[in-house]
């Protein structure tokens, strides 16, 4: 049985997660403000700091897999925690269990990201770049800019610069090109306590008007489920995909938006690319072909 690390582990998709993992007969440590194994508080560097070193304390021989669900949701003046929780208490953290994902040979790792990244209007694409560099202090000046908005737009500012950060890590020499198969579930509104508190929140309208072609929210029990998939052998040929469970939201409000051909002005960067890949030798062995 295997060893894995989930944050967000005593509430909504992150317990289901760790249930899950659980009732397969897995070990599972799981990471929280409180109800877990490591408490930490993931929206300080200390805290951040403390369950990185509680966890390599606790993993004394490799790491089979982990599951970054812990995360903080769209509030006006929560903007800062947001950020910090959401992007840095997911980079940090896979940053320090890299060496002992990549010690297992074949480890997997999802992380949350949120379909927010596509349907949210007026996020400030410098914050995002600003996030995906670390940089959450200036990134918070920006956001509060927005105003009545600026609690969306820190959200899906900061699940953006996530899903930024992890699909660059995920492809590069030191996560693929070590066997650790790193991958982003984005869902829609899932009935957590997360989406509870929104519902009750001065956003309340805003999430309800948002439409959902199945006509219902999703339960943790759901995704959970997906990721659990993430989590197996299936995944092994799986790197850096954004796997989108919101019962047609996305679809709906970008259908003609991706998949999109390579736009002509990308081609030189696409070149360079690929020869920086070979470079590194990011290429399949088709001897046995
Ligand atoms: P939840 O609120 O049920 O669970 C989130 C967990 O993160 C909680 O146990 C909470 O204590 C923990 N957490 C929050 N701040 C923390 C901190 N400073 N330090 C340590 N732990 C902290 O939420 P849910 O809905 O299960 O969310 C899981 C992930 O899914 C989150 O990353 C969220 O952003 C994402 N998501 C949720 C959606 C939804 O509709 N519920 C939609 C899209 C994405």
């Amino acid at each position: 049985m295997g060893k894995y690390v989930v944050t967000g582990s005593a509430s909504g998709m992150g317990l289901a997660v760790a249930d899950k993992l659980r009732a397969e007969g897995h070990d599972v440590i799981g990471v929280d403000l409180k109800d877990a194994d490591v408490t930490a508080d993931l929206s300080t560097a200390d805290g951040r700091a403390r369950a990185i070193r509680e966890l390599l304390a606790a993993l004394d021989g490799v790491l089979d897999g982990a599951v970054f669900a812990a995360g903080v949701g769209p509030r006006r003046g929560n903007e800062r925690t947001t950020v910090e929780v959401n992007v840095l208490g997911t980079t940090e953290l896979l940053t320090a269990l890299r060496p002992k994902l990549a010690a297992a040979g074949n480890a997997k790792v999802v992380v949350f990201g949120s379909n927010s990244t596509t349907s949210t209007p007026f996020v400030p694409r410098r914050a995002i770049s600003l996030l995906d560099e670390g940089n959450t202090e200036r990134a918070t000046k920006i956001l509060r800019r927005r105003g009545p908005l600026s609690g969306p737009a820190a959200y899906a500012a900061s699940k953006l610069a996530l899903s930024r950060w992890v699909r660059r890590a995920a492809a590069s020499p030191e996560f693929a090109g070590a066997g650790v198969r790193v991958n982003i579930i984005a869902p829609g509104p899932v009935l957590t306590p997360l989406l509870k508190a929104q519902l009750e929140g001065a956003s309340g309208n805003q999430v309800r008007s948002l439409p959902v072609p199945v006509r219902e929210h999703g339960t943790p029990e759901q995704l959970a489920q997906w990721v659990m998939v993430m989590l197996s052998p299936a995944a092994d040929f799986m790197v850096g995909s954004v796997v989108t469970v919101d019962g047609g939201t996305e679809a709906l409000l970008r259908t003609k938006d991706w998949p999109s051909p390579m736009p002509l002005k990308r081609v030189p960067k696409m070149l360079n690319g690929l020869r920086q890949a070979k470079g590194k030798g990011q290429v399949a062995d088709y001897s046995d072909a």
